[in-house]
């Protein structure tokens, strides 16, 4: 039964229109529930691209009559490496966007729906579903590396950054540590400088830097922790095999490699009828791909030790590994 249902899917997603029909089907039903919960994803997303408060319905109207892209060309033109070639699997469509991670809507909308699928990381009545859910999954993610690291780290890269959620968050959790965030998309890096220029002027500055995270350009041996949270399950495999050695790369001795992201090995995805992961698998291009890598192996292949594999949430595992001192 589910394996005709998946095929069914499967065929329905072949037909361009129908699936561009069931995309945004699926996205405003998204949105819907996130503002039952108190996620105001239309407002919030709008109003950052606007770059307007949501709580000043005069401001966003002024502000709508402006194109979103004049209003952050110049924060665009100032983080962009206007020489980097990005790799031919980023420059597709993800999560639903055509544009993939390189737009304004879906930069806007990161944090938002990040917000929403966490939500239902943990069920119902637990403290840390609903709106909690986000900084739940980050925290406990922080948890493992506190409890790995013999001491704190006092430098970290944040591969795949994003909007800088995983940075911040980072930063907040290891308060000494002088932090860089590095991601592909230059409109996500906009969104992460704008966020802490308007919010964190009293936190440490964070350095960003437009690259792929297979070759960041930053020092060899430089870094005591790297760091790559909810980016793995975006990459095709030679991909993530060359992060891991970038790495490595940058880890220095004694240092740590760790990774947050889906666990293919939990009952959320073990039990998941298959016709629903054929869905998932529709917005996430390398998703078979990423539940195919060997991790472990991947990280000893390298040079680090055999990672330490710590289910941190029902449905996410945080793998850490070390460079030999
Ligand atoms: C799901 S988001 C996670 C963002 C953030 N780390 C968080 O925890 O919210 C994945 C991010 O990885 C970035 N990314 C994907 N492939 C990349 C690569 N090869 N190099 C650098 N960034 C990449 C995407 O642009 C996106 O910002």
């Amino acid at each position: 039964m589910n394996a005709v249902a998946s095929s069914v899917i499967n065929g329905l997603l072949s037909v361009k229109p129908l699936a561009k029909f069931a995309k945004n089907r699926a996205r405003t039903m998204m949105m819907d529930r996130a503002e039952t919960l108190g996620i105001y994803w239309r407002d919030e997303a709008r109003a950052l691209r606007m770059r307007a408060a949501a709580s000043t319905p005069l401001d966003l109207r002024q502000a709508e009559g402006c194109e979103v892209n004049a209003i952050w060309e110049a924060d665009l033109k100032q983080i962009e490496n206007p020489d980097l070639v990005y790799p031919r699997y980023y420059t597709t469509s993800f999560h639903a966007y055509d544009e993939g991670n390189l737009g304004w809507l879906p930069a806007s909308e990161v944090d938002v729906a990040a917000r929403a699928v966490h939500a239902r990381i943990w069920p119902e009545g637990d403290d840390r579903a609903g709106v909690n859910g986000d900084a739940s999954l980050r925290a406990s993610y922080h948890q493992v590396i506190a409890q790995t690291l013999p001491v704190a780290p006092e430098t970290i890269v944040d591969l795949g950054a994003g909007v800088g959620r995983s940075t911040f968050t980072l930063q907040d959790t290891f308060v000494n540590a002088q932090v860089t965030g590095v991601d592909l998309s230059p409109y996500f890096l906009a969104i992460a400088q704008y966020t802490q220029s308007q919010e964190r002027q009293d936190t440490p500055p964070i350095q960003w830097i437009h690259a792929a995270a297979e070759h960041t350009g930053l020092p060899a041996n430089s870094v005591d922790l790297v760091s790559a949270c909810l980016m793995f399950h975006e990459l095709p495999t030679s991909a993530a095999r060359e992060i891991i050695a970038e790495a490595y790369r940058l880890v220095r001795p004694g240092g740590h490699f760790a990774i947050m992201d889906m666990n293919p090995q939990s009952e959320v995805y073990r039990k998941m009828p298959p016709y629903v992961l054929t869905l998932l698998k529709s917005t996430e291009p390398y998703l078979d791909q990423y539940f195919a890598l060997d991790i472990s192996e991947a990280f000893e292949s390298v040079g680090f030790t055999t990672p330490t594999i710590t289910q941190n949430t029902p449905r996410h595992r945080s793998i850490i590994g070390k460079k030999k001192a």
